[in-house]
């Protein structure tokens, strides 16, 4: 009953706190082009990787026939260095001509026929991190250009501004979005360089102007990043997870999933994390030659149900390092006797060879149902699939550097 009256008064806070666009109401779900392309920008050298018109063509085209799109990944995003290095005679901004020939209306267009939503970047500043034009002092005119070329997910990173000018330019950049009428789900990177810098951000305020907003430092292509970032989250969460609802998201960036510095373990790590923490799930990959079982991970169904959960309540790391393992907990749907159904994730530190054992009972991570909870194991289907009772011990064995992710569903009776 008592968790019943907290959701309660957390949707409520909610109807009056957060921006109200309609948009995010789960996580977002997509692909982002820098973590994978960063800024190729020379077409001679690198004619597939360059960042081209040819190149989100064949992201497009990929996303929607592979399963990606099925799966819920719905936003193509381009990420900085589209740009040409001036804004065009009326002061509107202009893609590269060589790299996209064909304007960025038309782009859209073919992402959008697709099933796809489209999704650009830019910055707040004077000029975006890789040195192209930044909307500082042209917030109206981009807004709506953005609008006009069709453009439904807009990043807004923060290089190249003073501390004191982020919130009146990301406030009026929002309103100014709202004004041309498109639905645009809105990312803020402010708190990055708030947080990174040592201040702490405004969340709430953040929930009032952004659908979701980048925490900390960019992720690189490591599983030291990723855990890096996982543990900055855990060591902060309690200021910003009540800020996560439908409708407003932390993001702690990119899926690394499919590239070059995780291991297979280490990817479902991430996307079982990512799951946990109610992020936005935007991969950067190559899907012209991922392996299957990196598309696997991705495409997971019942993790990405996890990190879709209708709640859209954020999980937290419950317990650290016990054994050197991580034991990170979510709270999501469905409800059954006023009690949650949980998704437990436990996190492997450990970098000895042979899987970790660990036993706990339930009541152990905080789960006290008298009817004990059905159990199944999101990554290895075969395990579990069965009722669990309060006085038994759950007996797990996480890979080093791997996962076990669960979910537990309260029994009725
Ligand atoms: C995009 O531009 C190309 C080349 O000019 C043209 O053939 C095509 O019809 C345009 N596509 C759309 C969707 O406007
Ligand atoms: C603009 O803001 C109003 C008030 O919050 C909201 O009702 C409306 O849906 C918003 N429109 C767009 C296009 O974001
Ligand atoms: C819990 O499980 C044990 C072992 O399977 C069983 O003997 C016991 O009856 C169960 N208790 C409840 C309350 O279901």
């Amino acid at each position: 009953m008592k968790i019943l009256i907290l959701f309660f008064s957390f949707v409520l806070a909610y109807n009056v706190e957060a921006l109200d666009n309609g948009l995010a109401q789960r996580p977002p779900m997509g692909w982002m082009s820098w973590q994978r392309f960063r800024c190729l920008i020379d077409c001679n050298l690198y004619p597939d990787d360059c960042i081209s018109d040819t190149l989100f063509r064949q992201m497009a085209d990929r996303m929607s026939e592979d399963g990606y799109l099925e799966a819920g990944y719905e936003y193509l995003i381009i990420d900085d260095c589209w740009l040409a290095m001036e804004r065009d005679e009326q002061g509107k901004l202009q893609p590269d001509p060589f790299r996209f020939p064909y304007g960025m209306k038309n782009l859209s267009d073919y992402v959008h026929s697709k099933g796809l939503k489209f999704g650009m970047y830019e910055d707040i500043g004077t000029r975006t991190c890789a040195g192209y034009p930044g909307i500082q002092g042209y917030l109206e005119i981009d807004a709506n250009t953005f609008a006009e070329w069709d453009v439904d997910y807009i990043k807004i990173d923060g290089c190249n501004a003073e501390q004191s000018e982020y919130e009146q330019g990301y406030t009026d950049f929002g309103m100014f979005l709202n004004n041309t009428g498109r639905p645009i789900v809105y990312s803020c990177s402010w708190p990055a360089y708030l947080e990174t810098g040592g201040t702490p951000a405004n969340y709430p305020y953040l929930a009032k102007i952004c659908n979701l907003w980048r925490n900390w430092a960019d992720i690189q292509d490591s599983y030291n990043s990723m855990t890096t970032i996982a543990d900055w989250f855990a060591k902060n969460q309690d200021r910003f997870i009540t800020s996560a609802g439908p409708g407003n998201w932390n993001d702690p960036d990119m899926l690394l999933i499919g590239n070059f510095g995780l291991s297979t373990e280490q990817e479902k790590s991430q996307m079982a994390l990512w799951a946990i923490m109610a992020a936005p799930l935007l991969m950067s990959v190559d899907f012209r030659t991922i392996d299957q079982q990196s598309k696997d991970i991705l495409l997971n169904k019942d993790v990405i149900a996890i990190n879709q959960d209708e709640l859209g309540l954020q999980g937290r790391r419950f317990k650290r390092r016990d054994e050197d393992v991580d034991i990170w907990i979510r709270e999501i749907a469905p409800i059954v006797n006023g009690e949650y159904s949980h998704a437990v994730a436990f996190q492997s530190r450990r970098e000895d060879g042979a899987p970790r054992a660990m036993q706990i009972f339930l009541s152990e991570i905080g789960l006290n149902n008298p009817f004990g909870y059905f159990v199944t194991d999101l990554f290895e289907p075969t395990n579990f699939k069965r009722v669990v009772n309060r006085t038994e011990e759950v007996l797990v064995r996480v890979k080093p550097s791997g996962v076990v992710f669960l979910k537990l569903v309260p029994q009725a009776n």
